[in-house]
């Protein structure tokens, strides 16, 4: 059964590479293709969430917006898995440090994705599942920001169904279980990835420490930003 296009993406399995940056803005994903893939061609633009299609370094690699949040994420990376071909997905994005160690601008690889939604739920599993990165996605990451020299955190992080939470006291709990920070897509992306056997990775930089109040001005968050999508596009072109 052909099961594309679908209500939310109008594209074939040939329009995507097999590894997919998704960043959760459509700008994001827009300014990516225009300035650091080459003939980047528009592939799907249903609800504004664009995806690109172009190379980087001569490898082919696409670029789509997730969206905010585990539903949104979910529908995507369930469909670029099992109808799209799609085997790798790397969401760059950001995150709030639950960490006083942890700055802004640094950069998180969530080796887990710890919830507080019932996504997992649906599998009816009896128990609490561990959502967690690809294991090759996380170390050519690893290493390739280590290589570039920026401050790069492995560890467990908090996939969140809300951002304004009436629960003062939660993010407190989460900190003494060692979570590094807060965001809210990883989860449900990792669950969508072992249910499907594909790969998945969450690259995050923090724009905030909920600890400590500190921002970053929209300038870093810029320049962050590129940096970490550098990061995503060499692990992306070392998967083939
Ligand atoms: N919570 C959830 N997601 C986020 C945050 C936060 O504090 N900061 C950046 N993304």
């Amino acid at each position: 059964m052909k099961n594309y296009p679908t209500p939310h993406i109008n594209a074939t399995p040939d329009d995507f590479a097999k590894t997919v940056l998704m960043p959760g803005d459509p700008l994001r994903s827009e300014f990516i293709a225009k300035n650091m893939l080459e003939g980047a061609k528009l592939i799907n633009n249903v609800r504004s969430i664009n995806g690109y299609t172009g190379t980087y370094k001569g490898k082919r690699v696409t670029v789509m917006a997730s969206g905010m949040g585990m539903p949104s994420i979910g529908i995507y990376s369930y469909e670029l898995y099992n109808f799209f071909n799609v085997d790798n997905i790397i969401r760059v994005g950001t995150a709030g440090a639950l960490d006083e160690n942890i700055n802004i601008r640094d950069i998180v690889l969530a080796i887990g994705a710890s919830t507080n939604s019932a996504f997992a739920s649906q599998y009816n599993l009896g128990g609490t599942f561990s959502a967690t990165a690809s294991y090759t996605l996380l170390r050519d990451a690893h290493d390739i920001a280590t290589n570039k020299g920026a401050v790069c955190h492995i560890g467990n992080v908090l996939s969140s169904d809300t951002f304004y939470s009436a629960d003062t006291a939660a993010n407190e709990k989460w900190r003494q279980m060692g979570i590094k920070c807060i965001e809210m897509e990883a989860a449900a992306l990792y669950m969508n990835a072992a249910r499907a056997k594909k790969n998945a990775l969450a690259i995050l930089t923090i724009s905030d420490n909920i600890i400590t109040g500190a921002q970053t001005s929209a300038e870093e968050r810029q320049t962050s930003f590129t940096d970490m999508m550098e990061i995503a596009l060499e692990t992306a072109i070392k998967q083939s």
